[in-house]
């Protein structure tokens, strides 16, 4: 067998095809820089750097490699920020609420931040790839998922009843494909398109919506059989659904932005997503086994201190405030936490920590006795979407057809999401169960118990993730790209990225080369 067949035939995991020799690593030394130590300028210099988040974490991780002596200071227990797995034993206490512990089973969890890995964030990739992180599929887009549009009282045949998503977007397709082909047979393209163009259009729309040789839409077995009715031996055919009226689609609210099809247009949440097997936490793990003892835990800073040489950093240890000094600094505080630090940070930069706004967002996990949506409604991985404040409901893409599972029952935004945080975490578990029956009358027979956390109000995060638009962009943004005095930003609210942890890593790497840099230049004079 030749390296290629192997490479091609094997199911292997990544890590397996490494141990066997077969793939290269990435290259230790992301970057290419020349190291620090070699510049010949004494010592290696000194760098401490806010927080032990993806950001910091790369920060650290890639000037070590150039033989700069970092420290990270980390207010909570944990790494990691808001790449956080939430399983059993996992504690929180929300701004404001109620300490609450998870009380999963052993193998289950949900990933309480980032949860999703798009195919194209390369950089999150290869850090997984450095790191030994075995990655695996994660289904964001399914079809047997639900829709669910909540009418209470309202008149749309399909309101106030869940919809598969392959019957809906088929029966969308059919019908839009329908009528583009009634306006080109009525040569109403004609200026545009020749005889020969519109022929091949009409048959490509034949295609799409799975139209009849009369050109029209009469439904599909791209939209599923009826219950008890699939495909089978003998003369069991597979009985057809029926599909729904245009009309009743139309006004029965699917045409909402909640229901769009995400899965499949969104360039970030088109297929293929993938996630660490174990949870997402295996990422920052990963990176504070690399970094050991370079992580000082429950140390939350209270100063930021520009030095005539460098920067002084005042933290807790202990309960008493600690000092660092260091020649530069890596700021990856989200902005709500730079925000209330005492600083002598530039107007510029407090304006853009006091402006640029966070999103609210939460989620909560539901564990349930039963894998009934496995089991009953055939859905593995994916989302189901609805109008109501729990706005998605996700199935774990991981541990199918096992016993128990985990559901995120709700991950909402915004409005939605204050409110929601604004609850107990009783009163949080009720309306996940109360609207989340609606798609799973399963619920109250199969439910178990739930962990919820509403970002904007966890410590030491105090949001889900910076939100610019076109103003705060040109009017605050500018101030974190550059260093303030000795003082470097990084974090995901630092780059394009927003929201992702590709974000995170990419502005690592601009610090450090920023840095790098920087420290060349000196040491060339
Ligand atoms: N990147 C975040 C998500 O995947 C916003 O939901």
């Amino acid at each position: 067998m030749t390296r290629r067949d192997f490479i091609n035939s094997t199911s292997a995991s990544y890590a397996g095809l490494l141990a066997w020799g077969q793939l290269l690593p990435a290259p230790a030394s992301a970057l290419n820089l020349p190291a620090n130590g070699q510049r010949g300028e004494g010592p290696a210099r000194r760098v401490v750097i806010l927080g032990a988040g993806l950001a910091g974490m790369a920060t650290a991780y890639e000037l070590g490699k150039l033989g700069y002596d970092c420290t990270i200071l980390e207010a909570r227990a944990r790494a990691g920020g808001r790449v956080w797995t939430i399983r059993g034993g996992t504690g929180e206490t929300e701004l404001g609420g109620d300490a609450q512990t998870c009380r999963f089973d052993e193998g289950n969890y949900f990933n309480g931040g980032a949860a999703r890995i798009p195919h194209h964030h390369q950089l999150t990739l290869q850090y997984c790839r450095e790191l030994d992180v075995p990655l695996q599929i994660f289904n964001g887009n399914n079809e047997a998922a639900y829709l669910y549009n909540d009418q209470p009282g309202g008149t749309g045949e399909l309101a106030n009843r869940r919809l598969r998503i392959k019957e809906y977007h088929n029966d969308m397709r059919g019908y839009t494909a329908e009528l583009l082909t009634k306006a080109l047979d009525q040569s109403a393209l004609d200026q545009q398109l020749t005889k020969e163009d519109i022929e091949k259009l009409v048959d490509f729309l034949k295609n799409e919506g799975d139209l009849n040789t009369a050109h029209l839409y009469k439904g599909t077995n791209r939209r599923g059989y009826k219950p008890k009715a699939e495909p089978g031996a003998g003369v069991s055919p597979g009985a057809l659904t029926d599909p729904f009226g245009l009309t009743d689609l139309l006004r029965s609210g699917f045409t909402q932005p909640v229901f769009y099809n995400v899965g499949d247009y969104i360039y970030e949440q088109q297929t293929t997503l993938l996630q660490p097997v174990g949870g997402m936490d295996a990422i920052p793990k990963a990176l504070a086994k690399k970094l050991g003892s370079k992580i000082i835990f429950n140390a939350p800073v209270s100063e930021l201190r520009k030095t005539d040489n460098g920067v002084r950093v005042v933290y807790q240890q202990d309960g008493k405030p600690t000092e660092l000094m260091a020649e530069f600094c890596v700021c990856t505080l989200p902005l709500p936490m730079l925000k209330n630090l005492e600083s002598d940070l530039s107007g510029t930069v407090k304006r853009a920590a006091d402006f640029v706004p966070y999103i609210k967002t939460g989620k909560i996990g539901l564990q349930f006795k039963r894998r009934f949506w496995e089991e009953d409604d055939w859905i593995y991985g994916g989302i189901s979407r609805t109008n109501m404040d729990i706005n998605q409901i996700w199935y774990p893409s991981f541990g199918f057809q096992g016993q128990k599972g985990v559901l995120i029952g709700y991950y909402n935004f915004y409005g939605r999401a204050e409110a929601v945080g604004a609850m107990t975490v009783t009163e949080r578990e009720k309306l996940a169960l109360t609207q989340g029956v609606k798609i799973h009358p399963q619920y109250p027979a199969e439910f178990e118990n739930s962990f919820s956390l509403a970002w904007h109000r966890i410590p030491y995060s105090g949001g889900g993730w910076a939100t610019y638009d076109d103003n705060t962009r040109k009017k605050y943004y500018p101030a974190l790209m550059e260093p303030d005095g000795n003082i470097y930003f990084a974090g995901e609210h630092t780059t394009y990225l927003t929201a992702w942890m590709a974000g995170a890593f990419t502005s690592a790497r601009r610090a450090v080369e920023s840095i790098h840099a920087r420290v060349g230049e000196y040491t060339q004079k």
